[in-house]
């Protein structure tokens, strides 16, 4: 047996991971399951070797949290008005170019008076709330790792088996669009509420992609002709309380492999965006949505938008919900082609990537788990500089 010590870094021969993987899987009751099992030592499965865990937490050395600068840096909060960016002319150019800016610095921004009721975001939280609470036994009939032919799958870590270290997380896959499917299928516990955020955060999407249109000087349907905001899914989190936090993480770095992210979090907070070299906390602020930039719009802007890497850290309190809703076909088998918009296109920005479809991409981007790479970098034409991506 090797001990390096202080790492965790335990090499035995006893330990077969991929059984211990099997065996969490086979509870189907993911990490709540551990959780309400009364767990208080972290399973070997969750540690976490990645370098950046050094990084985490406060008292190792070049900790995050000792970094001062860390909370300087706040991401934009932009107000859209509730509509009156349709009737007045002089606020949506205000509006168009602070999204403009965000989306091609930070590619994260919060929205507030954006159309979606507080009681809507609220009960959206509730009813996920109630799925995760549930009996086990009512959960595991969601319980897949199929998100081509399921509508819903619920799991634990859709990485589970080829990411480096599992994280404290349960998720709920519900694909909601474009194809018609029966409401049926939704879970019982939140499937009124799905239905009706679903609605809600898929109009406040195409607003989004309009003005994201604007921003890349483009008219307003430009990325809505192009099919941007034509699927979309909600992933829905459930963070439980964890014992160790700082041997762990709520979600691994990582960016969006969609063409645009809304995220309702609630009150927990964890959730940190990387810029400008550091973690930026994203606070939880009341009645906002988190807005970011995924990897395919970054694609086909051909940079000028970022889709920036993300994580959440794993937390003593808990447990925490978050609602992300994704703006991307995924799986459907769409013969749409996606590359640089060549109306972007100038002798000095040439294209830096290949084209390519949202199902060859996804399939790519869900493979590859997150190990804290970007996607993006295998779609790269073989011209670009590596420098291209941050
Ligand atoms: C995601 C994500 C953040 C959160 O689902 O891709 O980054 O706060 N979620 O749960
Ligand atoms: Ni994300």
């Amino acid at each position: 047996m090797v001990v390096v010590s202080g790492t965790h870094e335990e090499v035995s021969a006893t330990y077969d991971r991929n059984k211990e993987l099997r065996e969490f899987d086979d509870t189907k009751a993911g990490v709540k399951g551990l959780v309400d099992a009364g767990v208080v030592k972290l399973p070997r499965i969750f540690v976490h070797h990645h370098p950046s865990n050094a990084l985490l937490h406060e008292g190792s050395p070049g900790s995050i949290r000792h970094n001062q600068t860390q909370t300087q840096l706040r991401l934009p909060i932009i107000d859209l008005g509730d509509g009156i960016i349709d009737k007045d002319a002089t606020f949506r150019k205000e509006i168009v170019e602070k999204v403009r800016h965000a989306s091609e610095t930070s590619g994260f921004f919060q929205v507030v008076n954006h159309g979606i009721p507080q009681t809507v975001m609220d009960e959206i939280l509730e009813g996920i709330r109630r799925f995760y609470e549930e009996d086990t036994e009512v959960k595991k009939q969601f319980y897949t790792r199929d998100y081509v032919n399921k509508r819903v799958a619920y799991n634990s870590n859709f990485d589970l088996y080829s990411s480096p270290a599992a994280n404290w997380r349960d998720s709920m896959y519900c694909s909601m669009g474009p194809q018609p499917f029966n409401p049926q299928d939704l879970p019982e516990a939140c499937r009124d509420i799905l239905m009706e955020y679903s609605d809600q955060v898929k109009r406040l999407g195409i607003i989004l992609f309009e003005l994201l249109s604007e921003g890349l000087g483009l008219k307003p349907n430009r990325l809505r002709e192009m099919g941007c905001e034509e699927g979309h899914a909600l992933l829905c989190h459930y963070y439980p309380a964890c014992p160790e936090p700082e041997l762990t993480m709520g979600t691994s770095e990582h960016a969006d492999g969609d063409f645009l992210s809304i995220l309702l979090q609630d009150h927990i907070g964890g959730l940190q965006v990387h810029h400008q070299n550091q973690w930026v906390d994203v606070s939880p602020t009341p009645g906002a949505l988190i807005v970011n930039i995924g990897d395919l719009l970054q694609l086909i802007s051909n940079n000028k938008f970022k889709s920036a890497e993300h994580r959440v850290l794993a937390q003593k309190v808990g447990p925490r919900l978050s609602i992300a809703c994704f703006f991307t076909t995924t799986f459907l088998p769409s013969t749409t082609i996606y590359g640089p918009i060549k109306e972007l296109l100038l002798e000095d920005n040439p294209p830096v990537y290949r084209e390519t479809t949202v199902l060859e991409y996804t399939t790519y981007y869900m493979a590859k788990a997150l190990d804290g790479t970007s996607a993006l970098e295998n779609f790269k034409l073989q011209t670009s500089s590596s420098e291209e991506k941050k």
